[in-house]
């Protein structure tokens, strides 16, 4: 068959395909107890609900939901979503929202509007595989910061340093992603001095701050921390702060419907390349979650959702304390809220080869090295425990365990001997 790579663009030829995607694409088998996936539980979907709203919008409106809409988005949502973010204490009017395709629009739109070829994004080491493949879409480039060894945020001494070199070496750097609730793939939340500082940092140095916030409402312990958008409303209220958020992981993310918060003249812009991309969202999708809105049940809907994960994150670091070889070199994060835990192991596993070994054994993650724009970590992995039931996760627990303690076992028992010290 003919090539046709020297037909596409650069941008198609700079395409990757997701490597989640792919691994997942070998856990198919029903035998498979997977941790890979980021499915919220179905259990937590109001199907009745959403069935007898899409009734009474049906009954409402007739053939006007099945009419093109507005790019910017239904008037009615807006209104319930300038009351939803008003009670959370965002400033905000209809002018300031943009509904989307949920959030995986928004994170495509923001490069294609501030990325030039070779232009970097700020992110975090690791941060969510789908901004980084929207970002190298746009041939994009991310320079990664690390962590700090407290799980609040940025090391903001890297920060600078690696700010600096690339200010230096003449790079063009356009906005700070960050996801500041329950990260994926980490878990980490930012605690509000990290915030405070990041902002102050964007402040000095001229950068839009992307906050993208799918998790926010999922938090099942702990006390909430404002979000960088409502910090901006109280610091200087500068308008450096692009909100997105998804109903994807409050509501079902079948409905596809998300909203961007931001300044009138930021969503102006934005409006204007959504324009190309869908000319709408879906007006049927966007009537129904308004009227199962006005309802008033979503609050009810989200402290279920919140409780089911929080018994399941729970079990899970249950069974992680149960099983899992006690090393120093072997760790968790513990969230207090979203759907994933990242777990550390010795360096000298590499969980890319160990996957192959996970999947003869049944039991499936996702590879810490997805995360990374580049020179990944390898010693890493991404556990989701919102899809499992309990028994899976005791179970695929146990089989993961097991796979990791013969890594071990056979690195100790192998020419080099014990853990030497580069090791760790
Ligand atoms: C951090 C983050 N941003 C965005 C998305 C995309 O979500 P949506 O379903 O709203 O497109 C996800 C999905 O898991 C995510 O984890």
């Amino acid at each position: 068959m003919q090539d046709f790579s020297k037909y596409l663009s650069a941008n198609a030829n700079n395409m990757k395909k997701s490597v989640i995607r792919e691994l997942l694409k070998l856990t198919n088998q029903p035998d498979i107890i997977s941790f890979a996936g980021g499915l919220p539980a179905p259990e937590t979907f109001p199907v009745e609900e959403l069935r007898e709203a899409s009734d009474r919008v049906f009954r409402k409106y007739g053939d006007k939901i099945l009419q093109y809409g507005t790019t910017e988005g239904d008037n009615d949502l807006k209104a319930q979503l300038v009351a939803y973010e008003s009670a959370q204490g965002i400033k905000l009017g209809p002018e300031n929202l943009l509904i989307t395709s949920a959030s995986q629009q928004a994170l495509d739109m923001l490069p294609k509007l501030f990325l030039d070829p070779g232009d970097y994004v700020i992110a975090g080491r690791p941060t969510y595989v789908g901004a980084i493949q929207a970002i190298q879409s746009y041939q994009g480039n991310v320079l990664g910061i690390p962590f700090s060894t407290a799980d609040d945020g940025f090391d903001m001494v890297e920060l600078e340093k690696r700010y600096e070199r690339a200010i230096s070496a003449k790079k063009r750097i356009k906005y700070i992603y960050v996801i500041p609730d329950f990260q994926n793939p980490s878990g980490i939340c930012w605690s509000l001095e990290k915030r405070k500082a990041l902002l102050e940092f964007a402040y000095r140095e001229g950068l839009f701050i992307v906050e993208d916030a799918p998790y926010r409402e999922i938090r099942f312990m702990g006390e909430p921390v404002p979000s960088i958008y409502q910090l901006d409303q109280q610091m200087q209220n500068r308008g450096i702060v692009i909100n997105l958020k998804t109903f994807s992981k409050i509501l079902a993310p079948g409905t596809r419907i998300g909203w961007i918060i931001a300044r009138e003249d930021l969503i102006q812009k934005m409006v204007i390349a959504k324009q190309a991309m869908d000319l709408c969202t879906s007006v049927l999708t966007q009537k129904m979650i308004a009227e199962f809105m006005a309802t008033g049940k979503l609050k009810d809907i989200v402290a279920r959702t919140c409780g089911i994960y929080r018994n399941k994150r729970n079990f899970m670091l249950e069974m992680f304390e149960k099983y899992m070889p006690k090393r120093f070199d072997l760790a968790w994060t513990k969230p207090e809220g979203g759907l994933f835990l990242w777990l550390s192991l010795p360096r000298y596993i590499d969980t890319d080869k160990m996957f192959y070994k996970a999947v003869e054994k049944k039991v499936a993650y996702v590879v810490g090295s997805a995360f990374y724009f580049d020179e990944p970590e390898t010693n890493s992995m991404r556990i989701n425990f919102s899809y499992s039931s309990f028994e899976q996760i005791e179970e695929g627990t146990k089989r993961l365990a097991n796979v990791i303690s013969e890594e071990i076992e056979a690195h100790e028992a192998g020419p080099r001997g014990q853990t030497s010290p580069e090791d760790i």
